[in-house]
């Protein structure tokens, strides 16, 4: 093997600029060319690349986003742009790829494997952290942290005002960073597409401790709660202001949203975040020059792992149950 590209693919996380610098610095190690792929896969339809060295990784292990950009492709989940790619990397001459982004991008990866017969690894990068095969992705450190610091404002502000914040969280249809920054943030309150909830309880919960004489409440709510109000609530509303409405009729406290958003996306990596990345990224392209393919990197305890894409697909991440019920004793 000669040449392999990167490139990263859906919504950015931050560590994913560590990954790509430890691609590249170990490939090039090894004595290999790389080439950076601009825009995910449609880069890779556009014939988007340039030729990477060590100084095209310099400077970037401590900047959150990614250097190579990001997109979601619509046209690279046709067999006709899959071929525009696969002429692309031929006449470029790429061997090997290594993706790092999140569930699409290794849906699109298992593609390049089995379609277009180019070796390909990926490396889960996501703040969601929602794929089984590993414990954790990278970027998720990180917006946990993000959050966690959110949280302590919105706290300040909650507490002299005497309201009821109701903060949500990204994570799609997964509770995970939700569940982590309630424990860590000491949420009154936590909503997550994993568990069944009963509002009228949360409300009696928040009544009751406002008849103890605490007035202030930071409620957690993960943006994919929101298919169990479908029929109550406006598909395109956040459930973060419905939930919010809700505690406000049943208590009458006082309250206020903060969709987080994109802000959790961004930022500068943690440590934890840029040495998972450093790992995975060299990985990745140790695992391309022992032959592999079609396969996630992940990490269970110290250990970094290995598990096919499909199986990573077609099992869902589970969250630890229990950091969900210790985060509503600790409440
Ligand atoms: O997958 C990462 C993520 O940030 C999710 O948490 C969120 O639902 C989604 O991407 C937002 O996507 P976009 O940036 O395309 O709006």
């Amino acid at each position: 093997m000669n040449k392999i590209g990167v490139l990263t693919s859906g919504g950015d996380a931050p560590g994913m600029n560590a990954a790509i610098r430890s691609v590249v610095r170990v490939a090039l190690h090894h004595g290999l060319n790389v080439v950076g792929i601009r825009r995910g896969y449609a880069g890779l339809i556009d014939g988007d690349f340039y030729q990477m060295n060590r100084s095209s990784v310099s400077d970037i292990i401590q900047r959150g986003g990614t250097i190579l950009l990001s997109a979601r492709c619509e046209e690279f989940k046709t067999p006709e742009g899959r071929q525009k790619a696969l002429h692309n990397m031929q006449q470029e001459g790429i061997e090997a790829l290594v993706v790092i982004g999140g569930d699409g991008s290794l849906t699109g990866a298992q593609k390049i494997d089995k379609e277009l017969g180019i070796p390909v690894i990926g490396i889960p990068g996501t703040i969601d952290n929602d794929l089984a095969g590993t414990e954790i992705t990278i970027g998720c450190d990180t917006a946990m942290n993000t959050v966690i610091d959110a949280i302590n404002k919105i706290r300040d502000t909650a507490t002299s005002h005497e309201r009821t914040f109701v903060i949500e969280t990204m994570g799609r249809r997964c509770g995970f960073l939700t569940v982590m920054t309630a424990l860590a943030g000491g949420a009154d309150a936590i909503l997550i597409p994993e568990m069944n909830y009963d509002l009228d309880d949360i409300c009696n919960k928040l009544i009751k401790r406002q008849e103890m004489g605490r007035l202030h409440n930071i409620v957690l709510v993960a943006e994919g709660v929101g298919e169990d109000f479908k029929t109550n609530r406006n598909l395109d509303e956040s459930p973060a202001f419905f939930i919010s409405r809700l505690i406000s009729d049943k208590t009458g406290q006082e309250t206020r949203v903060i969709i987080l958003g994109h802000l959790q996306r961004g930022g500068s990596p943690t440590v934890r975040d840029r040495v998972l990345a450093s790992r995975m990224g060299a990985k990745a392209v140790e695992l391309l020059l022992a032959g592999e393919s079609n396969i996630m990197i992940g990490i269970e305890g110290r250990e970094l792992v290995y598990h096919k894409i499909s199986e990573v697909l077609s099992t869902k991440k589970e969250i630890d149950m229990g950091l969900y019920e210790l985060g509503t004793i600790l409440s």
